[in-house]
């Protein structure tokens, strides 16, 4: 793959390793947990550009307890996987605390992040993610339960969050001093609230100031990294410790030899000619078939990536579509046969957003949800049911 020098001059910014509890990460970068993404096939691909804690997409708690297929096939690594970093979404703390224990007792995990972030109405209607810490009681139980059972292994405990649920319910500073005060490994902010889902702009301001809140332990911020130089503007700018990067690196796993070169202060960049691109797809569509066992399944999720990898590349309608529905390996092999194996990487147009955006809108709660930060007795009948069928951040 061709590797430039940026033709801007790139900002240089050496950082310290991220230090998680007994881990280190040398290039203080993670790759965002994604429903439907960060599978071993994806990290797999995005481990192999760059250094960084590549973070599996979110598995429930009720769900792993009941060792369910799917979610053990949600934290399975792959051999070479040095940190085996696994995020659990759960609103109860026993049954967080249970799933936290599996995967120490079980030694399935080096790392484990919990999910406060997601802003899926299915998710928050029920109390869940983003909606959680606003009830201070239920978060701080949640917390202290998945330390506790984590500092038995030794195993690292984060969580991600977003800024508050709307911008009259802000509950990051609060929600980062009573993770620090459990004993997390560090705390990490989408400068997001729920009610903006992927709208607007990530605030980067909230995330600097929850970096001075939060003096004794490591933060890093999340939202709106499209580029090594997006990384390295936060980090000045904020003073994050790391940063965690989503819909960026879609269609995108080379991201990470990029962040790794502008942390490591050097200018060199990916920058994928059209056969480049195809190459990685494919492997991709690969890497998916040996996840699920099921070429059939592979292919239809390799489907959504199709507009992320050949963003900005000339690739006719025709054959966009036909992608779009690829149902086998085979027909992929000639489907990119069909493209322009020397078309150079367009510039500005590979680059910039993609993935989820959309407008902001009242998150759904659970009735009178926000009239007080303690759980009455419908709302406490309700987390009960809130684990069950969800995915997604
Ligand atoms: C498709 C998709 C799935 C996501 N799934 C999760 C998830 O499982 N857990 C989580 O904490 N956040 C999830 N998120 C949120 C991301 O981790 C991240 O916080 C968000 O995308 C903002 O970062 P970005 O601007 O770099 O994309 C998801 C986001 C997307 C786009």
């Amino acid at each position: 793959m061709t590797l430039t020098a940026a033709s801007e001059s790139a900002a240089k910014l050496e950082l310290p390793p991220l230090k998680l509890g007994p881990i280190t990460v040398d290039t203080p970068v993670v790759l965002a947990p994604m429903a439907g993404i960060t599978n071993k096939a994806f990290r797999r691909l995005c481990r192999e550009y760059g250094g960084g804690l590549y973070v599996a997409e979110m598995v429930t708690s009720r769900a792993l307890v009941e060792r369910n297929r799917e979610s053990m096939r949600i934290i399975s690594h792959d051999e070479d996987e040095d940190v085996r970093s696994v995020q659990l979404y759960g609103v109860d703390p026993k049954t967080v605390g249970a799933a936290v224990r599996l995967l120490v007792q079980e030694d399935r995990a080096d790392h484990i992040d919990l999910n406060f972030g997601c802003p899926v109405p299915k998710v928050t209607r029920r109390g869940g993610g983003s909606a959680l810490p606003w009830k201070t009681e239920l978060f701080t139980a949640i917390i202290q339960a998945a330390t506790r059972e984590a500092a038995k292994g030794n195993v690292p405990l984060t969580i991600k969050m977003r800024k508050g649920i709307d911008d009259d319910h802000l509950t990051f500073i609060e929600a980062g001093k009573i993770a620090r005060d459990a004993g997390v490994a560090a705390v990490a902010l989408h400068g997001r609230t729920a009610s903006q889902f992927y709208s607007g702009q990530a605030d980067w301001n909230a995330i600097a100031e929850l970096r001075e809140a939060l003096p004794d332990v490591p933060v890093l911020g999340n939202g709106d990294i499209w580029s090594a130089e997006d990384a390295v503007r936060m980090v000045k700018q904020t003073g994050v410790d790391g940063v965690v990067v989503g819909r960026g690196c879609q269609g995108r796993p080379w991201l990470f030899g990029d962040l790794q070169a502008a942390f490591e202060g050097t200018d060199n960049r990916f920058r994928p000619g059209l056969k480049d691109v195809a190459d990685s797809f494919y492997r991709h569509a690969e890497l998916l078939v040996d996840y699920f066992e099921d070429e059939g399944k592979a292919l239809r999720d390799i489907r959504k990536h199709v507009a992320w990898y050949f963003k900005g590349y000339s690739v006719g309608g025709e054959l966009r579509a036909a992608l779009a529905q690829v149902p086998t390996l085979e027909v992929l092999r000639e489907l990119l046969a069909e493209l322009d194996a020397d078309a150079p990487y367009p510039g500005a147009d590979a680059e910039g957003p993609r993935g989820r955006a959309g407008s902001p809108k009242r998150p759904a709660l659970p009735d009178g949800w926000l009239s007080s930060r303690e759980l009455n007795a419908d709302h406490k009948a309700m987390i009960a049911a809130a684990e069950l069928d969800v995915s997604g951040g």
